[in-house]
């Protein structure tokens, strides 16, 4: 997804840029840009493609260490209104070339909004809805007080409909910048020699840890000794920065070749810190969920709400709220839940899931259960982030930084979070002796270890992977637990390695998709779940006697796997119940090494973006 970088200040500002831009790669792009003050002039500078297009395009201009260029701002851009090219690149200029923008979001009535200038005579140059804001920040420019480009901005957003983060410069400005947000994550940086924004903050971490995090419809004004915040009333508002302690080397790859495999390792860490924390004294404590006893007996029903692996997440904390709680639950993807009327009301609690906490099919959807009366439970990553923000109440997971494009470490957390709050819930509710509650909490604390040895067996993961990559099709099947976690293993193949892949339910696969199995295809299946392994077992010979080539994924003491799979990819013994979290590990090493051996981007699969904040 798009990002943004600002600067204002005395270091090299366009080596700042570039540097900033780079830590933003992860969230996927197109295309990029810079702006900057030099002579008196805007210069904007953009290419298509990679960073490496935009470097030498900086280098030939003989600009990328100018020592007289105090103020730029920078964006990476993913297209949304306008195909990847030069011209739809971010940053966009105004008709007389004195006013840059950079934005991530949409403007929602940019058609209305262009018409209304075109009639004007502004000329455009791209097709994005962007650059109505560069446009219309000049046309309300010229009706302010010379130099006052806050007002003009403000002026400006007070007719944008939808999303923004917004980086404004101004050739008359050269002491200063403006940016300002709404539903689209922008944060300030206060640096000793100057001052920053961003989309995300590992994009300026290297430079300070002093974060202001703008709040929706906030308008900031920067310059180099100081920023002022002010909100939509225009009224200043003060806000202590916060002190961010992740390191930035926790942001990069440390020793890994690649961001996927650095987060995996990441997996039994996550857990730790995900888990621990949270059980003092036999009890399992959050710090801000409100879910007592009368609340939860008020409650009729659970939705889940998330997209892509988060919703798989999903799928899993049903199979086991359902079965601790004996609380109906459904899962929805966002997209979907949004537009089809759901039934919710004061006894419903939504559970919302998200790494970033950005998404915003997730957020729209999450807004518009909060509008029906729904309790709003939110599972989050990113410490601050709006769904955090938004949520009567949040669990934060504790993978910490995911950069690699395919979730992995922040699938773990989630189902992790979900086993606490299913544990809980069913403590509360009288729906677990205690004695089981205390053992499910003895085992989840165990679940570091138990990752770690299973990491510690790559090799028959990468062994396999190195052996079968250029299968064409490849179906996981399980039932239950194994099927949930099968949707996860299906979607980290197919995203990272382009090849196909479905995830079926075991007994479903014989009512009709059977016929997609042929000699040689590969079927993986997961065989943690006892009470169903003679099911499954049954299941398994049907598609070896069409010319399946079955790898399973068992627990150590799981013998019956022998019977039926080619290959088989052991993880130790752990209570079936919390297989998933082990079980996943697998295949997402398999997804990985599978994409390794074809040569591809592990941590920037095609068409994908890490976050996703479009609809
Ligand atoms: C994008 C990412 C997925 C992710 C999904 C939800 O599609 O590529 O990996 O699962 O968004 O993201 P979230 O941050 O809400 O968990």
């Amino acid at each position: 997804m798009c990002g943004i970088v600002g600067y204002i200040g005395q270091d090299k500002t366009l080596e700042i840029l570039m540097d900033g831009l780079s830590r933003l790669e992860y969230r996927g792009y197109d295309s990029a840009g810079v702006a900057y003050l030099q002579d008196g002039n805007v210069d904007v500078i953009k290419r298509k493609g990679r960073l490496d297009n935009l470097r030498e395009a900086l280098n030939n201009a003989g600009c990328m260490s100018s020592e007289d260029v105090f103020a730029g701002i920078g964006h990476t851009r993913w297209a949304t209104h306008g195909a990847p090219s030069d011209e739809n690149s971010h940053p966009h200029l105004s008709d007389s070339g004195k006013i840059a923008v950079v934005h991530n979001g949409i403007i929602e009535n940019y058609l209305e909004l262009k018409k209304y200038l075109t009639d004007k005579g502004y000329k455009f140059h791209s097709e994005t809805d962007t650059e109505v804001i560069a446009h219309l920040v000049e046309h309300h420019y010229k009706k302010c007080e010379p130099g006052n480009l806050l007002e003009a901005v403000r002026m400006t957003l007070s007719v944008l409909e939808g999303s923004y983060a917004l980086g404004v410069l101004c050739a008359d400005c050269p002491e200063s910048f403006v940016a300002a947000r709404k539903d689209s994550p922008l944060i300030i940086g206060l640096g000793e020699q100057g001052n920053y924004i961003a989309s995300d903050i590992p994009a300026i971490l290297s430079r300070t840890r002093n974060i202001v995090i703008m709040e929706d419809q906030e308008i900031a004004l920067l310059t180099a000794e100081c920023v002022k915040l002010f909100d939509s009333l225009g009224q200043p508002v003060e806000r202590e920065p916060v002190y961010v302690t992740w390191d930035s080397e926790a942001a990069e790859k440390g020793g890994y070749e690649h961001f996927m495999m650095k987060e995996i390792n990441e997996e039994a860490r996550a857990l730790k810190d995900t888990i621990v924390p949270r059980i003092r004294n036999g009890l399992i404590r959050f710090e801000h969920v409100d879910l007592n006893r009368e609340i939860l007996e008020d409650t009729d029903h659970i939705h889940i709400v998330a997209c892509g692996t988060a919703s798989h997440a999903g799928v899993v904390g049903k199979y086991i709220i359902e079965k601790l709680c004996r609380i109906p639950v459904q899962v929805d993807v966002a997209s979907e839940f949004r537009y089809r009327d759901p039934i919710i009301g004061e006894k419903t609690l939504v559970i919302i899931i998200s790494q970033s906490g950005e998404t915003l099919d997730t957020l729209a959807a999450m807004r518009e259960a909060k509008k029906m009366g729904a309790r709003i439970l939110a599972i989050v990553n990113v410490v601050g982030s709006s769904i955090a923000r938004e949520a009567d109440s949040v669990i934060y997971t504790a993978a910490g930084p995911e950069i690699a494009v395919a979730s992995t470490k922040a699938y773990n957390t989630q189902l992790a979070a979900l086993y606490l709050l299913a544990f809980q819930m069913a403590h509360t509710l009288g729906k677990i002796e205690q004695d089981e509650y205390e053992s499910y909490l003895k085992k989840l604390t165990e679940l570091p270890d138990v990752m770690e040895k299973t990491l510690a067996r790559k090799e028959t993961v990468q062994r396999f992977a190195a052996e079968h990559f250029n299968v064409h099709s490849v179906f996981f099947i399980g039932r239950s637990l194994d099927y949930a976690l099968s949707m996860e293993a299906s979607l980290k193949l197919k995203e990272i390695s382009y090849i196909h892949s479905e995830a079926y339910a075991g007994g479903e696969l014989k009512h009709g998709t059977i016929a997609l199995i042929e000699e040689g295809t590969l079927v993986v299946c997961p065989l943690t779940q006892d009470r169903l392994l003679d099911k499954m077992i049954s299941n398994i010979r049907e598609v070896k006697a069409r010319g399946a080539l079955v790898l399973g994924i068992a627990m150590d003491s799981c013998a019956k796997a022998e019977e039926v799979c080619d290959t088989i990819i052991r993880i130790p013994d752990v209570d079936p119940l919390l297989a998933p979290i082990i079980a996943v590990t697998p295949a997402q090493l398999f997804a990985y090494y599978v994409t390794v051996n074809k040569g591809l981007d592990v941590d920037k699969p095609r068409n994908l973006a890490k976050s996703v904040t479009v609809e």
